[in-house]
């Protein structure tokens, strides 16, 4: 175990079976569509690379960039730094994301390719913090409810560290503090 964390939360063994989990679930409720898989940089890396292997169905694979910047109240601003670059119109997309936490990412990029003319847009996360909810916001699939704890490993950073860890860890809070 690195020496910055505390201690596992998802063990590789655990996260395998998660993968596959989920990769059943959108197998079976896309079969027939061909949609676009979205990722969102650079959280979901591990994640989506794992997970698209699972599916076998045919879908078209693209990544967006949003950042979340602080306004002078708590409430997060959510500004999209690279679009999807397939034309969404009348397309069923698929984001993958590696967390939920206040849920302003999502619940900005979602609202974003609805208004771009998606038929559909649907989000398949790993991991929800669902205590530490700002905007109303609730995944079509998830891996993982955790607790409020921050969490880095299989492609979750900390000051862009800790993505290549083969597990999910809590970080430990000397680490940040
Ligand atoms: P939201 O817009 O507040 O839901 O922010 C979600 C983003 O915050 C995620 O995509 C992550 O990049 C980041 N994030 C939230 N919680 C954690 C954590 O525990 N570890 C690492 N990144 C996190
Ligand atoms: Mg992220």
């Amino acid at each position: 175990m690195h020496k910055d964390v505390e201690s596992i939360l998802i063990s590789e063994e655990k996260l395998e079976n998660i993968v596959n989990s989920l990769a059943k679930q959108i197998e079976k409720d896309y079969n027939g569509k061909e949609f676009i898989m979205v990722g969102l940089l650079k959280g979901s890396i591990v994640f989506m690379a794992q997970l698209m292997t699972k599916i076998d169905l045919d879908f078209e694979v693209d990544f967006m960039v949003a950042s979340s910047y602080d306004g002078t109240e708590s409430t997060g601003k959510v500004r999209i730094d690279k679009d999807i670059s397939i034309p969404v119109k009348d397309r069923d997309v698929l984001i993958v994301e590696d967390i939920v936490d206040s849920g302003s990412t999502l619940e900005t990029v979602t609202r974003h390719l609805l208004s771009e003319g998606a038929a559909s847009v649907k989000v398949c996360t790993l991991c929800d913090k669902p205590a530490r909810r700002k905007v109303s916001f609730t995944p079509d699939y998830c891996g993982a409810e955790i607790p409020d704890k921050f969490i880095v490993g299989y492609g979750l950073d900390y000051d862009e560290k800790y993505r290549n860890l083969p597990y999910i860890g809590v970080l430990k809070r000397s680490v940040f503090e």
